[in-house]
């Protein structure tokens, strides 16, 4: 079940799209460009990072369709992305390559980071439960597509020059991740410590992606407010969550990390969850204006992209 994109006031506009590519919006062609682009957001399950065919790509009848080279010039970028984002990990293993090309092949939220643009340029970025580091891999992946000028027109401006932090509370991930970066320019730093108790260094971007979920609620609301406390002034909170209202599609999550947790080596813990506007509710008490995506297009599961921008100006 996907939902229509809901702010935090219950507006609805286009899923996949920031609130500055809505101010933006045109007429077509370039409101086709950007129906492509949202459309192309989710990717669908498949053997590798499957180009969507049209049926995926949802949109009003009324509209034009998208231009056939704008679509394969994405998708061929994309691949390309993948591709340069995943060699890395060989030098950390099989298990670490397998995975990096599996989640970043499968997992829609790394794509529609990078076409979106929610990470801004030159941003310093904490990525908390960073696991192997996939994310620092893609943005220096994107920064060489960037630099060659084969980023896509449709998609937001690239996220260059960004300054990496991951946190990791295991060992094992994070030695993957620091023999995987040892290959990668911009020196990503990786730490591996307990988001609950960890320092939090400030930050223009905190990334969190299934990761809370590990803690009971009141230490997700702690975790929550010591993120608040780390962002700089303007600062954006991206967190991903599972709705736990969504009752079949959230416990579908949940089995599958159970699974993939033991796979990686790893302990199952209980996990905890919350519905999407309890989530939500949560973030505007911290201050934060929120804006929800739905983020599990071609999985069955029922991912939710908050994106949480500071409205306090801190000094
Ligand atoms: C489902 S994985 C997600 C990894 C990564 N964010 C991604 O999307 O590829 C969850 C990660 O959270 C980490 N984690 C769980 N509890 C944590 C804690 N208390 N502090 C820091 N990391 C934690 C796990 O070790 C694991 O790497």
């Amino acid at each position: 079940m996907s939902r229509p994109f809901v702010d935090s006031t219950g507006a609805s506009g286009d899923a996949g799209l920031t609130s500055a590519q809505q101010a933006r919006r045109t007429p077509p062609p370039d409101e086709t460009r950007r129906a492509l682009t949202t459309a192309a957001t989710d990717l669908p399950r498949g053997r590798s990072p499957r180009v969507p065919s049209r049926a995926d790509i949802a949109q009003p009848r009324s509209e034009a369709m998208p231009s056939r080279a704008a679509v394969q010039s994405a998708n061929r970028v994309w691949r390309e992305l993948h591709h340069a984002a995943c060699a890395p990990y060989r030098a950390a293993g099989r298990f670490a390559w397998h995975f990096a090309r599996g989640k970043l092949g499968h997992d829609p939220v790394f794509r529609a980071l990078l076409q979106r643009g929610d990470v801004p340029a030159q941003a310093r970025l904490l990525d908390i439960g960073c696991g192997q580091g996939l994310l620092a891999s893609l943005l220096v992946a994107a920064q060489d597509v960037h630099a060659r000028g084969e980023w896509p027109a449709a998609w937001a401006d690239a996220p260059v020059g960004v300054r990496y932090t991951g946190i990791d509370l295991m060992a094992r991930d994070i030695a993957r991740a620091e023999q995987a970066a040892s290959q990668l320019p911009g020196a990503p730093r990786f730490v591996q410590a307990d988001m609950c108790s960890a320092e939090l260094p400030g930050s223009d971007v905190v990334v969190i992606l299934d990761v809370l979920h590990y803690v009971d609620i009141a230490a997700q609301d702690a975790v929550l407010a010591r993120v608040r406390d780390a962002l700089r002034p303007n600062g954006r909170l991206l967190l991903r969550i599972g709705d736990a209202a969504d009752r079949h599609r959230f416990a579908a999550s949940q089995w599958v990390d159970r699974i993939v947790t033991l796979t990686r080596g790893h302990r199952v813990a209980p996990t905890f969850g919350r519905p999407l506007e309890a989530w939500i509710g949560a973030l505007q008490g911290l201050g934060f204006a929120v804006r929800s995506v739905p983020m599990s297009r071609g999985t069955p599961f029922a991912n939710v992209l908050l994106i949480a921008d500071s409205r306090e100006q801190r000094a």
